[in-house]
């Protein structure tokens, strides 16, 4: 295997010129732009009686996961003090000498796709993304993989992040059954994938260190999502977060304010609509002297499950096909797990 540099350390130690292995051409910064315009929902008005705020929330909801495959959510209802848990205790882990980590997770695993290391790393894999990953599982709670990579220190982190989880899976149901209506399809069209028992919840947090050369790094290189939704919380900084409008040939800076969280629309999902929704082809970039955290939740439904477009009144073409969920996700993780827009045509007709 690969020997990897911890990210974080290289970053720590304060160089000037970042590894090789890391270096890839200059990004073409012409090709990104800032929107005020990006999608952006109100929870309090989608759930709320008033049926023409509701409506104009629908509206945006469709329109934003159509265009960009993601919506910014304020009003989300999970308490800021919640939140503010949740940043302390990931970057108490993440403040932890390398050791320190270490011992709080039981390993440091440079291929496994779980617990503190990096994702996917094969020889072939080069360029290096600038970032260090934390992977759990969530959910279902009787799972045989990922559990056991808690870090134990800080002591309460699991349970900290186990009650996030828990109210961002509220906050994903109701997106999920507001999205139905958006698209006149049955209110349970999407949530019956996904029965609070069975589904798959990971956790990942990404922690992108400062980096002298951003211009020619990525943090994480360009994918999508092999999820039905990804639930994004930042923190520290605003910036870093970009994504590809589905018509322009353009990268859009996710003008994220403070406390919003972003819904991503993962494979899965564009399959379920049939393609009426895509799924985001997202990047995050990496910036001088700023550390950037993000905490992605991936919501799936239980892997041996089936899933395929959702029959609806006005389509009888299907684009897509019945695909199982866990052969899907292996199909992905062969061809390249980090271009899932090459994977998604396994599920095509
Ligand atoms: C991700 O795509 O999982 C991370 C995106 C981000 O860091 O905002
Ligand atoms: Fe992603």
């Amino acid at each position: 295997t690969l020997k990897v540099p911890v990210v974080q350390e290289l970053a720590r130690h304060g160089i000037k010129d970042v590894p090789k292995m890391f270096l890839r051409p200059p990004l073409d910064t012409l090709n990104t732009c800032f929107t005020e315009n990006f999608p952006s929902i109100s929870m309090a008005k989608l759930r709320a009686n008033d049926v023409e705020a509701k409506e104009n929330e629908l509206r945006k909801l469709g329109q934003g996961f159509g265009e960009f495959g993601m919506v910014l959510v304020s009003d989300h209802g999970i308490p800021l003090s919640l939140l503010s848990c949740v940043k302390k205790v990931i970057k108490g882990f993440f403040g932890l000498s390398f050791e320190g980590k270490k011992r709080s997770v039981g390993t440091y695993d440079t291929v496994d796709n779980m617990g503190y290391g990096r994702n996917f790393v094969k020889p072939d894999d080069k360029p290096l993304d600038w970032i260090d990953r934390l992977t759990m599982k969530v959910s279902p709670k009787e799972s045989t993989h990922g559990l056991n990579v808690w870090p134990q220190n800080p002591t309460n982190f699991r349970e900290v992040i186990e009650s996030y989880a828990e109210k961002a899976t509220e906050l994903v149901d109701d997106i999920l059954e507001a999205l139905a209506e958006a698209l006149s399809l049955d209110e349970k069209a999407f949530v019956k994938y996904f029965d609070p028992k069975s589904r798959e919840i990971n956790a990942r947090i990404n922690y992108y260190p400062p980096c002298p050369k951003p211009k020619l790094t990525m943090g994480l290189s360009p994918h999508t999502d092999a999820t039905i939704l990804t639930l994004l919380m930042q923190f520290d900084i605003s910036g870093g977060l970009q994504v590809m409008h589905k018509d322009k040939n353009i990268w859009f800076s996710v003008p994220w304010p403070n406390d919003a969280l972003l819904v991503n629309v993962g494979d899965l999902l564009e399959i379920m609509s049939n393609g009426k929704v895509q799924s985001s082809w997202h990047r995050a970039v990496t910036q001088v002297d700023l550390e950037r955290f993000s905490l992605a939740l991936f919501f799936n439904p239980p892997l041996s499950m089936e899933i395929e477009p959702i029959k609806s009144d006005d389509s009888s073409d299907y684009e897509y096909k019945k695909v199982v969920v866990g052969d899907y996700l292996q199909h992905l993780y062969k061809v390249s797990p980090t271009l899932s827009k090459v994977a998604i045509k396994y599920a095509m007709v």
